[in-house]
């Protein structure tokens, strides 16, 4: 059931002894009451299979073994909860002897791999079976139709493939079915196709199907709803999750059957057709309007969309965006759904003028209607919605911006308006800070709560928990990330994260100051990840198996109810005593990722390590006399400032000035270090100024001698330094601003642009150069530390340039992210460099690596637990050119098979494990060079006007030093919607 809680461990004192003489004679039958042979010669073949030896299997009363759970008189064993206990090896087939077994959870063990073994069908007695992000592969056996006690099946986030076998319709208990994030294919089962007469829609119990991230292939049968015999089954369903497959044909007007329907979500197939206007008649069924979120955005859908009105009443997301609908005008229908809190809308072929009421709407918090062609003012009206948070109008036909609306909500609210008429520069009344809003700009979170112990320094997954005062103790929590499977919100307010903390608290019984969370992020593609970490109660010590084993379980059975991230998915980054402890040895990459995303926690450390060179010190001496007046930091006069040459001084005043008084409408990045902040100089040129936080500044001599050093670093792919601040006890550094976003907002943003073969050389040849230059070129040599494809940003010509340099090598001390002294960025950091400590030039390259596999994949360096430098490099050594073609983003198939080779053994050169088999930077800028000059001829004929300033930069006949003079056209489709590109055959 649902909320069963975890059965107790059954303790029977003084019993120790006997069961340990039963243990050695293995077989003997002849104490009463112990565990039944069968029962412990499976979990010694387990033992044997899992490595379980090493948490206290094997001697003494089974019952009390890590995750061993006994029925009462202790006969028999009745859960094996082995969450996230680093686990590693098979399943053996023996699992199906147990004699009483009702719970199964394995989650979380990133070693556990292989088939799932049929005979896990013989274990009639079981209700829940949940292996979820481990690592298996092979079929879903069709006898797990054979478990009529069933009701929870969560097998998610592995690589299981083949087709959803039929027999499993069979199971009238199952209330959850969990298949989501694996390599399924084939067409949803139905009764009248198969030959058992099972399918899905005899599922008359199930709430739940979540088949997303798949490759499930046909129809979406009309069956769900309207099955042979009339009378529909799926009257219990409220979750449909099938988005991210390649399901096609049109949406049945028989959904509207299943009535208790809260998400339909069919986002990212190829479904064709209208969107059917009956769907209306969800309604009307004996529950009334149950919907909450339809999304269907990202497929080839005609029509517009129709009047569903009748579904307003418990509507909160709806995703129309990216098909193929006629030209229709904003739905005015949504004005009256009370509790609409989100709507995508881009691409739809929108036009007229935005109705002003529409950003009154009550609880309307994100709405999204770039990228169409509406056009007229857009008014803000005297009353605007309460909780409405961001506003998408870039790239449609506004003309004016009119505000009539002076309430104080006016400040928080993120308008975006780029590439309107209204923003043109010879507009009169051009609403200057509208227009240049960075787009997509979903802000990271991070804890408010500091440690009061600033002078205490965990190592390494240790953390000080800043919720426990009085205690400066460091101790190993479990750290989990709580994902939410839908984009439902676009901001992450400290209400939002201290409700759901308080939520966790109470569901899992812990005390106040046991749940912390440090970080939240968005995904590449818009949902929320949040990273919780659970503490021990007393502070004192690690937080101990049987609470991890508990929380795990609530969270992988889903017993928790947390409506703000409905559906959730939780992940194991660090357990604690097991998992942290005993794989550092293990070499493998996996292992490495699940260390590194504990360790790194979400955050990145930003900035560059600049490695002097022994016998380059005493010259740096010598270059950084001039700065001898400079006196120490804090209070000291900016008079005594010195004026060099390359970065011009900004006064504290000037920075507060530009930046509206740092104010939250001009914050465009947060990282380890601080803050970052968009602003304007008097000459009208935008910046960006990175301004370090109180606790992460650095001492006065260190904070030259970085400037000293960045003010000489000037190449056309590296983003340029403007000034620095040193004043009234702030370090702030000032860069140029790049109007063109960063690579991974092209790639996976919300509006990811189709990017060409060559445009993607393009930013390839370009950022290698820019790197390169730091290793080779700059005096003394720079190592980035913190490439990824965030800090690859586009300039107005979209000539590619490397950012992120400077303030805070160290991230700040006392701050729960400081739990390591590798620093770097999840997915992109160096397994060598992470298990020495030491830093190389080859730990770019392995970084620039990843880049390169991005842009061959268009995917994030860890999507859905999958790690793309294995992913890739599995697929390459197993199918060559041919096995890696599913993973690779169409748009590279236009490169030749031999560019497409080099490119793909390039970058699977830059992530070789040893730093030694990796290329200098230099070669990867040679073979990159190469590749772009082969493209050249091909790439010139068929470019259109737009992509010409790419090709400027890949054949490097453009200075750097016009870049920022030439007309600032702004880089916009003018044609709406852009088909996208064909799949690969
Ligand atoms: C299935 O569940 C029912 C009701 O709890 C129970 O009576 C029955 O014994 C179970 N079947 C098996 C095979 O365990
Ligand atoms: C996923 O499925 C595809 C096509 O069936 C196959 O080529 C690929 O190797 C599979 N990937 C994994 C990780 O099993």
């Amino acid at each position: 059931m649902a909320g069963a809680p975890v059965k107790q461990r059954v303790f029977r004192g003084g019993r120790v002894l006997v069961l340990a003489l039963f243990y050695l004679s293995a077989l003997s039958n002849h104490v009463d009451a112990a565990v039944n042979p069968t029962d412990v010669g499976v979990l010694n073949s387990l033992s044997a299979a899992w490595g379980a030896n090493t948490m206290n299997w094997g001697t003494g009363d089974p019952c009390t073994w890590t995750g061993v759970f006994c029925d009462p008189t202790g006969t028999k064993v009745m859960n094996l909860l082995l969450q996230a206990t680093n686990i590693a090896g098979t399943i053996p087939a023996a699992i199906g002897s147990f004699t009483g077994l009702e719970q199964l959870d394995l989650s979380y063990n990133p070693g556990l791999g292989g088939p799932i073994p049929p005979q896990i069908g013989q274990l009639t007695t079981l209700t829940s079976l949940i292996i979820q992000n481990c690592a298996l592969t092979g079929p879903v056996p069709p006898e797990i139709g054979n478990l009529k006690n069933l009701t929870f099946i969560g097998l998610n986030n592995n690589y299981l493939s083949g087709s959803i076998p039929s027999s499993i319709g069979s199971l009238q208990q199952l209330y959850w079915f969990d298949l989501s994030t694996n390599n399924l294919t084939g067409e949803l089962p139905v009764s009248t196709k198969t030959t058992d007469g099972y399918g899905l829609d005899t599922m008359t119990g199930c709430k739940h199907f979540h088949f997303n991230n798949n490759s499930l292939t046909g129809p979406l049968p009309s069956e769900f709803g309207a099955p042979p015999d009339g009378i529909p089954k799926l009257t219990k369903l409220i979750h449909m999750l099938l988005e991210n497959n390649q399901l096609s044909g049109s949406i049945p007007d028989s959904i509207a059957n299943l009535t208790s329907l809260e998400i339909l979500s069919l986002s990212n197939n190829k479904f064709t057709g209208i969107i059917p206007p009956g769907l209306s008649r969800l309604a009307t069924g004996p529950l009334g309007s149950t919907l909450e979120q339809i999304l269907v955005g990202g497929n080839q859908l005609t029509g517009t969309i129709p009047n569903f009105t009748a579904l307003n009443p418990k509507l909160a997301v709806v995703e129309f965006s990216k098909n193929l609908f006629d030209p229709q005008p904003f739905p005015e229908w949504l004005k009256s759904a009370p509790t609409l809190q989100t709507v995508y809308m881009e691409y739809v072929g929108l036009i007229g003028p935005l109705p002003a009421d529409v950003l009154a709407y009550p609880s309307l918090e994100t709405l999204w209607v770039r990228n169409n062609s509406l056009n007229g003012t857009v008014i803000i009206p005297p009353v605007i919605g309460p909780k409405l948070l961001t506003l998408s109008l870039q790239n449609n036909e506004f003309v004016g911006f009119t505000q009539t609306n002076t309430s104080t909500n006016m400040s928080q609210i993120d308008i975006e308006l780029a590439g309107n008429p209204a923003c043109d520069a010879n507009n009169v009344g051009r609403p200057t800070q509208l227009c240049d809003q960075p787009s997509g700009s979903k802000l990271p979170w991070s804890s408010p709560f500091v440690s009061n112990c600033p002078s205490v320094t965990c190592s390494d997954s240790l953390v000080l928990n800043p919720l426990k005062t009085g205690n400066c103790n460091c101790t190993l929590p479990l750290e989990m990330q709580l994902e939410a499977r839908r984009p439902t919100f676009s901001v992450i307010t400290d209400s939002l994260i201290e409700t759901l903390r308080l939520k966790l608290v109470a569901q899992l019984n812990l005390q106040n100051s046991q749940v912390w969370i440090s970080t939240a992020a968005f995904s590449a593609d818009g949902r929320a990840e949040i990273n919780v970490d659970f503490f021990s109660a007393d502070g004192v010590s690690d937080l101990d198996r049987a609470s991890t084993s508990n929380i795990t379980h609530s969270l992988t059975s889903n017993s928790l109810v947390l409506d703000e991230i409905k559906p959730y998915l939780a992940r194991v980054i660090v357990s604690g005593e097991t998992f942290f402890a005993t794989s550092k040895k293990r070499l493998g990459t996996g292992a490495i990722v699940g260390i590194v995303l504990g360790v790194l926690a979400a955050l990145a450390a930003v900035g560059i390590y600049a490695f002097w060179q022994r016998r380059r010190a005493e010259r740096l001496k010598h270059i950084s006399k001039p700065f001898a007046k400079w006196g120490k930091g804090e209070g000291e006069s900016a008079l005594d400032a010195p004026q060099i040459s390359g970065a011009r001084f900004f006064p504290y005043s000037e920075v507060k000035r530009i930046t509206n008084n740092f104010s939250e409408n001009n914050e465009i990045g947060v990282g380890g270090y601080g803050k970052v902040y968009s602003g304007v100089l008097d000459n009208g040129n935008k910046v960006a100024v990175k301004r370090a936080a109180k606790d992460s500044m650095q001492g006065a001599e260190e904070f030259k001698n970085e400037i000293e050093l960045l003010s000489r670093v000037h190449h056309k792919n590296l983003v340029g330094l403007v000034g620095y601040c040193y004043d009234q006890g702030e370090q702030m550094l000032v860069y140029e601003f790049m109007p063109n976003g960063t690579m991974s907002e092209w790639l996976r943003g919300k509006m990811a642009y189709p990017l060409d073969w060559s445009k993607r050389l393009s930013i390839a040849v370009g950022s290698a150069r820019g790197l390169a230059y730091l290793h080779e070129l700059a005096d003394p040599p720079i190592i980035h530390r913190d490439i990824k494809s965030q800090n690859i940003l586009l300039d107005d010509k979209h000539v590619a340039k490397v950012a992120d340099f400077g303030l805070s090598k160290q991230a700040p001390d006392g701050l729960q992210i400081q739990t390591a002294q590798v620093k770097g960025t999840l997915g992109y950091l160096d397994p060598e460099y992470y298990m020495t400590n030491e830093l190389s030039d080859k730990s770019d390259v392995y970084s620039f690596g990843v880049v390169l596999l991005e842009l061959l994949t268009s995917k994030a360096p860890i999507q859905n637990g999958k790690y793309i430098v294995r992913e890739v490099r599995t697929a390459y050594q197993e199918g060559g050119l041919e096995g890696v073609e599913s993973i690779l983003d169409p748009s590279v198939f236009e490169a030749s098979q031999e560019d497409l080779r080099r490119f793909l053994d390039l970058a699977l050169s830059c992530v070789e494990e040893l730093g030694a088999d990796r290329p200098s930077m230099n070669e990867v800028v040679r073979e990159l060079e190469t590749l772009a000059n082969r493209n050249k001829p091909k790439a010139k004929a068929s470019a259109q006007a737009t992509d010409e300033t790419w090709l400027t930069d890949v054949y490097g006949d453009e200075d750097y030093d016009d870049a920022g003079q030439g007309t600032s056209s702004n880089f916009k489709y003018s044609g709406g919607y852009k088909m996208p590109a064909p799949e690969p055959k």
